[in-house]
């Protein structure tokens, strides 16, 4: 019988291994594996004292000198970013599907949850914090979440009853005429930290006499998430999308080892990390880039109001006709449909920003005016403001002081294929005006596919192949206030997939895909919609680097064995 004992005993403590690792659910306070206070301090110390508590942003405020943030820094996606917990769209750091929700409201009552922001923050400052900070969160089973700022639509930067690891101090940032990788010369390059804000990188970038594909918005952070989801941008019909030009990243992955990834070393990692999601490979310490000497572009700001939606949509329908007018110089577009309140009525404001490489003003006005003429000849559309013109270099262009934030808003997108527009415009206007009928406030299309984009597709990455056939990258939005009840605002949070998907899918077509850093966290098929026919390849590079699922986020890679929160398996 003895053997037999010893077997079992040997069985039990394997699977007691094995449990550990990989056990249902991960420790949270209260939990017999959560870390003791001293265990934290002890912790706190391997790392400097970079361990700091989070609140809430709501909460943050009533802890300054006058228990309270100004309305401009409220807004302000800056000075968000210097609070560990809060989250651009305010709405990441509420629980309400934690039993019972737990909010923390701005102006709001005297309770304030911690919701769905994390308990502690390391503000990592070396590759050694974030090494310490990865094998703490292991060893100790934990929810690890990674942020380098607050501009994350999907939420993944956050999570209950988490660790957060912040690398927003990550500013290095340096330019080279010859990067190599391996033997190779990939010529001129930036390595970028990952707290790099794009605003930072258009400048720094001017000074050398060089561009990069990177952001719209002055607070996103090229290194981070914004690659690893593909990084569209407005150069992108000129250069590509910004993971086309990505040549080699440094990464702290789950077993703690800093790796650098390209071509040649680690070139599966270096698959995943250019498409295949934000926020589930590891933490990012930098990236590297290509650069490319600046140039001279237009910026060109059309305003029109349409008096109705079935006007909305006639419009909707002319703009595409023209969508291939902007072709040959590489233009990209933002076009919005917007229900503003502040125009009176029903009417809807169209906005189009136009960003014209290389060209003069004469010459984009020219560009422009066939589809502006057509326009203005449709009754119930008129010019709202003049167009507005900016030549100057590109950095200039691209660069934004801030973004205004702060608001309560879940998006839904669809890649919209080039064919669509060619061969149906007239289902775009129907589209539009559906999606307007139903109460949508925002229609956006981004028109940053085509051209380079659509010539890159032989590049080895995850980036989803619908990208390469698109033409614009469309998403919806809906906000809601405060005041809204939880019950309310899970219904909007449930309207991409209940309502305006429904309407969307016609544009889109079969095979669909999206965008996966502007788009809905609970698409119910996010394998295929985010990462189409990569996932397989995507999942077994995710259990080589990550076994254990240590970095885990909302419909990312893994997360199908999860709960939404990332804390039990399912
Ligand atoms: C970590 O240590 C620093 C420096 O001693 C201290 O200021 C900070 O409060 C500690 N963090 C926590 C969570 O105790
Ligand atoms: C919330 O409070 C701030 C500061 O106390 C104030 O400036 C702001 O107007 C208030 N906002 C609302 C919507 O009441
Ligand atoms: C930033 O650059 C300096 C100098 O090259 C280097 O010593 C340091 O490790 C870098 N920091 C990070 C976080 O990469
Ligand atoms: C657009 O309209 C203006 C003013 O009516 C006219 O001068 C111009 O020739 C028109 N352009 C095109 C391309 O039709
Ligand atoms: C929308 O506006 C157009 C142009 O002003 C008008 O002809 C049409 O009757 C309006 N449609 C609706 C449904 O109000
Ligand atoms: C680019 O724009 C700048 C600023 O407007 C101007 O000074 C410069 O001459 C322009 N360069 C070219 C090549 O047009
Ligand atoms: C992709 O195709 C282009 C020509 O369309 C070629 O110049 C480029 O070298 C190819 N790249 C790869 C990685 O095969
Ligand atoms: C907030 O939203 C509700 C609808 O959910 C609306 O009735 C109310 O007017 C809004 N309040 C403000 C201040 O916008």
């Amino acid at each position: 019988m003895w053997p037999h004992t010893a077997s079992l005993v040997l069985l039990f403590a394997l699977f007691g291994n094995v449990a550990s690792a990989s056990s249902a659910c991960r420790n949270i306070p209260g939990s017999p594996g959560y870390p003791s206070l001293m265990q934290w301090n002890a912790f706190n110390s391997t790392i400097s004292g970079r361990l700091v508590p989070v609140v809430p942003s709501a909460k943050y405020c009533e802890s300054l000198p006058r228990s309270a943030c100004t309305d401009e820094q409220w807004t302000s996606a800056l000075f968000r970013g210097t609070i560990p917990g809060a989250m651009d769209q305010v709405n990441w750091e509420q629980g309400y599907d934690l039993k019972p929700p737990s909010l923390c409201l701005r102006n709001g009552t005297s309770t304030c949850g911690q919701g769905d922001v994390p308990i502690y923050s390391v503000e990592a400052e070396t590759v050694e914090d974030i090494k310490y900070v990865v094998k703490f969160a292991s060893n100790h089973n934990l929810r690890l979440v990674v942020k380098a700022s607050g501009h994350d639509l999907l939420g993944r930067s956050t999570a209950p009853n988490s660790l957060l690891v912040r690398t927003s101090k990550f500013q290095n940032l340096s330019f080279t005429d010859a990067f190599f990788v391996g033997d190779e010369n990939m010529g001129s390059a930036v390595t970028v930290g990952s707290g790099v804000y794009a605003n930072t990188l258009y400048e720094q970038a001017k000074t050398h006499g060089k561009i990069v594909v990177a952001g719209a918005a002055a607070t996103i952070v090229t290194a981070g998430g914004y690659i690893q989801g593909g990084g569209h941008s407005a150069l992108s019909p000129l250069l590509g999308l910004a993971a086309d030009n990505a040549l080699e990243f440094q990464i702290v992955v789950a077993n703690g080892e800093l790796l650098q990834v390209n071509g040649i070393s680690h070139p599966d990692l270096f698959y995943a990390l250019r498409g295949g999601g934000a926020g589930s490979w590891g933490v990012i310490v930098s990236a590297t880039i290509k650069t490319f000497p600046t140039f001279n572009a237009t910026q060109i700001t059309t305003l029109l109001t349409a008096t109705n939606n079935s006007v909305a949509g006639e419009l909707a329908t002319l703009h595409a006709r023209h969508i291939f007018d902007w072709d040959s110089v590489h233009a990209s577009q933002y076009v919005s449909f917007a229900k503003d309140p502040t125009v009176a009525g029903s009417a809807i404001v169209f906005g189009m920003a136009t960003f014209v490489p290389d060209t003069t003003t004469s010459q984009s006005e020219a560009l422009m005016e066939p589809f502006l003429n057509a326009s203005l000849a449709l009754p119930g559309v008129s010019l709202l403001e003049q167009q507005s013109f900016q030549n100057t270099v590109i950095n200039d262009i691209l660069f934004q002081t801030d973004d205004s934030v702060a608001t309560n808003a879940v998006l839904g997108s669809r890649l919209i294929p080039a064919s669509t527009y060619s061969e149906s415009p007239e289902k775009v206007g129907e589209v539009y005006k559906k999606l307007l009928d139903c109460g949508t406030a925002f229609v956006v299309g981004v028109f940053v596919a085509g051209g380079k984009v659509a010539e890159n597709a032989n590049i080895s990455s995850a980036i989803h192949p619908a990208w390469r056939t698109a033409k614009s990258h469309v998403f919806v939005s809906k906000g809601w206030n405060d005041s809204a009840s939880v019950a309310e605002i899970r219904s909007i949070r449930n309207q991409f997939q209940t309502t305006q998907l429904p309407i969307l899918k016609v544009l889109a077509g079969p095979n669909a895909g999206a965008y996966s850093n502007e788009a809905d966290v609970l698409e119910p098929d996010f394998q295929h919609t985010f990462f189409g026919p990569n996932y397989a390849k995507l999942s077994a590079i995710k259990w080589r680097y990550d076994p254990h699922d240590l970095f885990i986020v909302g419909s990312g890679v893994g997360s199908e064995r999860w709960d939404e929160w990332g804390i039990c398996r399912v």
